[in-house]
This record gives C-alpha cells, sequence and structure tokens, in this order.
C-alpha cells in the first residue's frame, strides 16, 4: 500500500469524526401528558449503562415486541451499535430523567440505516412506568423530520400485530404509511416520507 493511499485513509476517518460530531440542535425539552417535562436528546457513547438498564427494565412480552424473539437480544455489542452512531447517518434519541441525583433513560426511539441506504429502520422503546404519555409518538414524528433531512425516502420496520399501543400511534403520523403481512404474527410497515398527508 503507497503512503498516499495510507493518508486517505487516515483522512477520511478523521473527516467522519469531525463530520459526527455531536447535534446539539436536536435537543428538546418536552411536556408529557402527566405534566412533567422530558429532556430528549441524541444518544452519547457514555449512555451504554443508562441504555442497558433500560432494556433489563422490560419482561419478556415487550422484548418479543422489541425483538422478535427472547433470550440474550441485547448483547454488549449491540448496545455499543445503538450509542455509536454516525450522527449524519443514523439517529438515536433517548429521553433522559433525573430524580433522587440520578440520571436514568426512560425512552429511546432509533432510526437506523440498514441494507437499503434509503430505508431508515424504526425501534421504540419506553420504560413501563413512564407509557401512555406521548414519549413515543413524539419520537417517531421527530425522527420521521430527522429523517427527511438524513435524507431518507421511507422509513419502517417489523411490527408484532398484537402491538395495540405500536399500532396506535402508527395511525397518528401525517403520512402515508403502508403495513405488508409477513406472517400470522408480524407484518412490515413502511412509511412513505415523499407522501406528506397534512
Ligand atoms: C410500544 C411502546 C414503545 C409505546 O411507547 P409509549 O411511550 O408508551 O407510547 P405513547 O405514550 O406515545 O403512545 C401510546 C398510545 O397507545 C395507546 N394504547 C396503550 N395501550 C393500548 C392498547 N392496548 N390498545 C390501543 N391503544 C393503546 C395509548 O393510549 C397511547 O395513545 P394516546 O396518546 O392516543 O392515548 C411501548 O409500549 C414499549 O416500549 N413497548 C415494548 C417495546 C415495543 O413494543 N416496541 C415497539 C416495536 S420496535
Amino acid at each position: 500500500m503507497s503512503k498516499f493511499t495510507d493518508k486517505s485513509k487516515l483522512l477520511s476517518k478523521s473527516t467522519e469524526s469531525i463530520i459526527s460530531l455531536y447535534p446539539n440542535k436536536y435537543e428538546i425539552t418536552i411536556k408529557l401528558k402527566n405534566g412533567k417535562e422530558l429532556f430528549i436528546r441524541p444518544v452519547k457513547s457514555t449512555d451504554i449503562e443508562m441504555v442497558q438498564e433500560l432494556h433489563y427494565s422490560l419482561d419478556d412480552h415487550d422484548i418479543y415486541y422489541r425483538f422478535f424473539s427472547l433470550g440474550n437480544t441485547f448483547s454488549h455489542c449491540e448496545i455499543q451499535d445503538v450509542v455509536n452512531i454516525n450522527y449524519t447517518k443514523e439517529m438515536v434519541l433517548v429521553g433522559e430523567h433525573f430524580e433522587d441525583g440520578k440520571k436514568k433513560i426512560i425512552a429511546l426511539g432509533g432510526l437506523f440505516r440498514k441494507f437499503d441506504p434509503t430505508i431508515g429502520e424504526l425501534v421504540f422503546v419506553t420504560h413501563k412506568d413512564w407509557r401512555d404519555l406521548g414519549i413515543t409518538q413524539f419520537l417517531l414524528k421527530y425522527l420521521v423530520k430527522i429523517g427527511r433531512e438524513l435524507n431518507f425516502k421511507k422509513l419502517g420496520g417489523s411490527i408484532n400485530l398484537c402491538n395495540n399501543p405500536m399500532l396506535h400511534i402508527l395511525h397518528t403520523i401525517e403520512y402515508k404509511w403502508t403495513m405488508k403481512k409477513i406472517n400470522r404474527e408480524v407484518a412490515v410497515v413502511l412509511i412513505d416520507l415523499m407522501e406528506d398527508l397534512s
């Protein structure tokens, strides 16, 4: 390998970390249905333990809806991928709550770039104590806005057909979306970011 190639590799690596600086423009405080405020911000690599704790708080039912399987579904390696993202390509937002001198992540909404670079994969988790307060509805709308800025054309993912809260949330979005049944339990949802219905 020539010296030139080595240098250009170094350059592209450092360029990536520069353009992937933490985007504090997405930090926002929202008011929940119970009147409490929640700080929403992009994930940071230092969040690893708090994200792990959020996932450990899930019961088998939630884990099945989130991962479509039970067992060791959230390894250290997978969490690394969730908290170390290139913000220019993907986004993970977390809800941070401060209580009794301790910071906690109580909700997470992610938008990941998978095989097709134009389609973003969405995932959501809210801690049981914080459900039905409008957090995921907010995160979905916010990720749709960010997804457009990151040049995604569609956002989607798999959904369990018994996941009534998630199905209900989908009906609140202002974009055209389709749902294709894969089997008796699971469907694939695709939100078309080119078709704003508002
Ligand atoms: C699905 C999930 C992320 C929703 O999070 P959340 O922050 O509680 O969602 P929101 O509060 O924004 O919205 C929930 C809505 O569902 C409604 N809802 C709750 N239970 C419901 C049910 N059984 N049937 C229909 N609607 C229901 C709520 O009333 C609320 O709607 P509203 O605001 O119009 O009243 C959360 O339940 C969760 O973490 N589940 C486990 C993981 C999962 O399923 N992830 C999604 C797949 S990636």
